[in-house]
């Protein structure tokens, strides 16, 4: 924001160390720890250790460093935008002047609007993959988990800079789904519910019947016994057609199938997520039994078929190490069937290969991490590079207060009846607490207020921690919870509203709405604070793709919906006692309205204009 200044007093440092017969070393600005003055400093270190050594002088290199500061701070007097120059431990400190600073943050917000924060290109490519339940099973909670971390993983990298494409990998074949098909042939023949959410919801209930009929039940009786054992025997006959490709099998499942992915389909459209890549676990069998044979050509894999055993890659062993780490794995079993692993190895040389990332992300249940280190060091012995540019994003449980799920048991929270149940718990309050609301708005804002809550309660905690999600907490409009943070955003529109009297800001140009403004005038901690964070959103963006953490920038949302809300309480604004006071602080406002959505669209939250 002040690169020409800064420009500017580097190349007079640059000639002042020249002079001084010292190599100008490169120069690397940091901004000085925020203690209510915002600064940028650098380091004389390097130079003085550049001097002494050059010189071969006896003073220590921290003195010299300070003496170099000092000489600078003299040199450079009072540079204009800047409210002091400082000399501290070997440092040289520039300080902005508030007002200065204040009125340029605001303006490139203001300037640069839904882009604000937004990196340049990094001449990457990423690819996110999530969103992959298995078919024949129905979407719940920590499927939710899952596909909200990874849609706003893939925001954070794309606004970052990234290229980025969505991916997703449904486990669409497995004994599970085969047990489906097997239940629904021999009880539920031409059967079909209607409504995209029962049918797909009721293929998990055929789950759980089948699995209750396929278990082994304790007193078993001869007669339940035989029964089972033959159930048992078509189920693997079943199976045995499918691989076979038996048309009859095969058609049944591909219409199962597609019933559990326009159910998913449908929950991603709720969910605003457009994935760019289906991938399914099915189409990726028959790639994944050449790459055994490539593996075992390479001597990267052995074969122990001749003595009756599967084709495994020693792969502590290939990478020389002593400890065991990541053990040997399985990749084909010796009756020729791969393994979910196999298919992993074929499904990352498709991403390479065929859609050339450079970066791949996989948003999966932690308890699979030691699976994905083996998939990431097998293609490495494979010898793609990519392999260290491959990263799991591992997340943990939700149970709800009730306790844990188990789908074996059907003891599952579908996440539709979660959605459902939150969009009209907040139909209830708008009905209680904002009456004038007129009835054919709710609906909308009852679904951006609920899902914005379900979506703040996944993102705000760790993701290898378990999450208890409580629906009371998180549709609260206090503490950290989505509506606390849309609730700001609300505030916020609503001064810029009656500031301009316009019924809704949707469709006007705040930039040319807004006067213009200075702010030297002593501003409040509460406005300081706010254009602090204000300026730390670009960075904000960074570390969280970089560091693939959604939850640095639920807390930083969190953090300036906070501040602004005390702000709106301590700070008048259509009231200030001057009309520059109330110009500078309107243009303040709607800035922070434009980091805040602009914060909330990277959350997957909507940011209403009233709730
Ligand atoms: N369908 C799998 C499951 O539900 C997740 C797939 C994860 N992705 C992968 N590339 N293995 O557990």
């Amino acid at each position: 924001m002040f690169e020409k200044e800064l420009k500017q007093i580097e190349s007079q440092i640059a000639a002042f160390l020249a002079a001084q017969g010292i190599e100008a070393p490169e120069f690397k600005w940091q901004p000085v720890p925020f203690h209510g003055e915002w600064g940028m400093g650098i380091s004389l270190f390097a130079a003085a250790a550049a001097e002494v050594r050059r010189k071969g002088l006896s003073t220590p290199i921290p003195q010299r460093a300070q003496e170099l500061a000092l000489a600078l701070k003299d040199l450079l007097g009072h540079p204009a935008g800047f409210q002091r120059v400082e000399a501290l431990n070997g440092y040289l400190n520039l300080y902005f002047s508030t007002a200065e600073y204040a009125r340029r943050v605001i303006e490139s917000v203001l300037e640069q609007g839904e882009h604000f924060g937004r990196g340049a290109p990094k001449g990457e490519r990423v690819m996110v993959e999530y969103a992959q339940p298995n078919t024949h099973h129905s979407f719940h909670i920590g499927h939710y988990r899952n596909a909200i971390l990874g849609e706003v993983l893939a925001r954070l990298l794309e606004f970052a800079g990234f290229e980025t494409l969505r991916a997703s990998y449904p486990g669409d074949i497995g004994l599970g789904v085969i047990t489906v098909l097997w239940i629904y042939d021999k009880f539920y023949r031409g059967q079909e519910p209607e409504g995209i959410h029962e049918r797909g919801q009721w293929l998990l209930k055929l789950y759980v019947e089948a699995t209750a009929l396929l278990e082994p039940k304790e007193n078993e009786t001869p007669e339940e016994r035989a029964r089972r054992e033959a159930y048992e025997a078509e189920r693997r006959e079943m199976y045995r057609r499918w691989d076979a490709g038996d048309p009859y099998v095969r058609e049944l499942w591909l219409k199962t199938r597609q019933w559990s992915l326009e159910e998913l389909r449908d929950i991603l459209r709720i969910l605003d997520i457009h994935i760019d890549v289906w991938f399914y676990e099915s189409e990726v069998d028959e790639p994944a039994k050449q790459i055994v044979q490539e593996l075992i050509a390479l001597g990267i894999a052995e074969d122990e078929r001749p003595q009756g055993g599967p084709v495994i890659v020693r792969i502590d062993e290939k990478l020389g190490l002593k400890k065991e780490k990541y053990r040997t794995a399985v990749i084909l079993r010796s009756d020729g069937t791969t393994l979910y692993l196999t298919k992993d190895l074929a499904l990352a040389k498709e991403k390479f290969e065929k859609y050339g990332v450079d970066r791949s992300i996989y948003v999966v249940d932690v308890r699979q991490s030691l699976h994905f280190q083996q998939v990431f060091k097998i293609l490495e012995l494979w010898g793609f590079k990519q392999a260290e540019k491959c990263y799991h994003l591992g997340y943990g449980f939700v149970s709800l207060p009730e306790g844990a799920m188990s789908a074996r048991r059907g003891r599952v929270v579908l996440f539709k009846d979660v959605y459902d149940e939150a969009v009209s718990r907040v139909l209830d309050t708008i009905a209680e607490k904002n009456p004038q609301l007129p009835i054919e708005r709710r609906q909308e804002v009852a679904e951006a207020i609920g899902l914005g809550a379900l979506a703040y309660a996944m993102l705000s905690v760790d993701n290898n921690k378990d999450i208890v999600f409580n629906m009371e907490e998180a549709l609260s409009f206090e503490g950290h919870t989505g509506p606390y943070l849309q609730n700001a955003h609300v505030r916020a529109t609503s001064i810029l509203r009656k500031a301009f009297n316009l019924e809704t800001l949707q469709g006007h140009s705040l930039v040319s709405l807004l006067p213009a403004a200075t702010f030297d005038y002593s501003l409040t901690a509460h406005e300081i604070e706010l254009v602090n964070l204000l300026s730390r959103f670009p960075n904000v963006v960074q570390q969280a793709a970089q560091e693939y953490r959604p939850l640095v920038m639920a807390n930083y949302a969190w953090e300036l919906a906070n501040a602004f809300h005390s702000f709106y309480h301590a700070v008048p604004v259509l009231q200030a006692e001057e009309e520059s006071l109330r110009r500078a602080r309107l243009r303040l406002v709607a800035a922070t309205r434009q980091v805040l959505a602009n914060a909330l669209r990277l959350l997957d939250i909507r940011a209403p204009e009233v709730m």
